[in-house]
């Protein structure tokens, strides 16, 4: 039987052993190791805690302990000393799981681990399938009466909808959903989180939260950053699968959901999957009336010249894969019937800006001369989560003098200097709530399957469409087309100087 969640009050693991498959891997070194680095750090992690590496690449314990944290070791942490392990061998090699059970069962008797086990599988997503079913041949898949396995499993889950089936089926095979934890890391900051904390600890929003308020709303995903050294793995995803059918999705669906009962795991889903599955698919005929991509070419300075995609590491010189997507979604339920959302991400844009602007419709009627109102916006409340974390209001205020002229003002809350507490990282937020065993951050079978209904579409279609795909240099705010996009109706991206 697996654990309840403990009180959110507590929130410090109990005794278990955290194994890490891709343990040589890139996002370990640059995410796991220091999230358990800092869960020690904090006295999140109990004296009877041990740590288990597994991959392929042959590595001592010791090796294993330092290589995140710059020849520093995680052994040299009270809660660690002695609990750092490392397993070499070939994921679907049945010995690297049976050495895994001894050494899970030695850490038990030294440690005291109590049995309870997280898997977190951080391979590339072709490994997820040979790992899984060697804990399972190794009945490491088992929870008992006492003791947990749970499986953290990171994206990309699937790469459409028949895929996403698939691994699921194999997921399912060995583990049940309550034992499953698929990462979905935007969920992990703070801000994210703060979008609930805004619509539904507060009053003062809710009733404007609908169409008879709302003009539109835009999300906005935008790295500066290019694909850099991962051009390999990015060829076989593009802009829709490695942002918009995951984090963007899970970000709008937090920002329209109704209110839940509560924020427990199946509370908090089955609100997130109603919103998902109100969302209208473009028909083939609209597709590319309501879907933009693009592809960066070089750009930049004189003294910062930057490639463009074709031209990165380890991506095909003819390569249609898209870095920028954008789309006008539709939700088809009483709040939002008629409000277009209009989402998009790109990498290689001018700023690194992670938004949700909710965009008010225009007064009715305006007292005023137009002549006294050139610089007045439409009144928008902006969720900034990332950087300049915080909350704006904007709204027009009377301009100081004889005449009256009105102008957008803002108001402004910024996390920095609200409060002194620290925002853990998104990694170790997860990390400890799947070690707790509440799953409210992480991402249901069924979100996942109504995710990619929404995308799979336009994916298709662009799989389809031979046509040359539209570019952008890169540090623009990406294609044209995406500015007709929001254009047809008279509407502008909000794009930061
Ligand atoms: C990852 C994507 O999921 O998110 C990356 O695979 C992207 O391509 C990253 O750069 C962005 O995360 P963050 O937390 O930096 O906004």
């Amino acid at each position: 039987m697996d654990h309840a969640p403990q009180l959110i009050q507590e929130r410090s693991a109990p005794p278990a052993t955290l194994v890490i498959f891709g343990a040589s891997g890139d996002l370990t070194r640059r995410k796991l190791l220091p999230a358990v680095d800092n869960l020690a750090r904090h006295g999140r992690l109990p004296d009877q805690f041990a740590l288990v590496g597994v991959a392929r690449t042959p590595m001592s314990d010791e090796q294993f302990a330092e290589s995140a944290l710059g020849g520093k070791s995680l052994l040299d942490k009270r809660q660690l000393a002695g609990g750092v392990r490392y397993v070499a061998g070939g994921y679907d090699d049945p010995e690297t799981y049976k050495r895994l059970a001894e050494t899970l069962d030695e850490l038990d008797a030294v440690r005291g681990t109590s049995g309870n086990r997280l898997f977190y599988l951080s391979t590339p997503a072709g490994a997820f399938e040979p790992v899984i079913n060697g804990l399972a041949g190794a009945g490491l898949n088992q929870a008992t009466e006492t003791s947990f396995a749970r499986l953290v499993i990171e994206k990309p889950y699937g790469r459409d909808l028949a895929t996403a089936r698939e691994l699921d089926g194999v997921v399912h095979g060995a583990f049940e959903e309550h034992q499953v934890f698929r990462i979905d890391h935007y969920l992990g900051k703070d801000t994210v989180q703060n979008v609930l904390a805004l619509r539904f600890a507060n009053s003062i929003f809710q009733p404007i939260w609908d169409r008879s308020w709302i003009d539109h709303v835009q999300i906005t995903v935008a790295e500066t950053l290019g694909v850099g050294t991962r051009g390999g793995f990015y060829e076989g995803a593009g802009a829709m699968r490695d942002i918009v059918q995951n984090h963007v999705l899970q970000v709008l669906a937090l920002a329209l959901m109704e209110p839940p009962v509560s924020f427990e795991g199946e509370n908090l889903r089955n609100e997130k999957v109603k919103l998902l599955q109100a969302i209208r698919l473009p028909t083939d005929r609209d597709v590319s009336e309501a879907a933009v991509r693009g592809q960066y070419t070089r750009g930049g300075t004189r003294e910062e010249l930057m490639a463009g995609y074709r031209e990165e590491v380890g991506v095909d010189p003819l390569s249609r894969t898209e870095t920028y997507a954008a789309m006008r979604l539709n939700v088809d339920n009483w709040r939002w019937a008629g409000v277009p959302f209009y989402v998009r991400t790109g990498k290689r844009l001018p700023a690194r800006l992670t938004e949700v602007a909710l965009q008010f419709q225009r007064p009715p009627h305006l007292p005023i001369p137009a002549d006294q109102l050139t610089e007045l916006d439409a009144d928008a409340l902006i969720l900034r989560i990332q950087p300049n974390e915080g909350i704006s209001l904007r709204f027009g205020a009377k301009v100081p003098g004889h005449s009256f002229r009105v102008r957008t003002a803002s108001m402004n809350f910024s996390y920095d200097q609200t409060f002194v507490e620290e925002s853990p990282e998104a990694y170790e937020r997860l990390l400890l709530d799947a070690l707790i065993g509440d799953a409210s951050l992480f991402i249901r079978s069924d979100e996942v399957q109504q995710s990619w209904r929404i995308v799979d579409p336009i994916i298709e279609h662009w799989e389809r469409d031979r046509s040359p795909i539209p570019s952008y240099e890169a540090a623009s705010w990406g294609p044209t087309d995406a500015d007709r996009l929001i254009g047809r109706n008279g509407r502008k991206w909000r794009n930061a100087s």
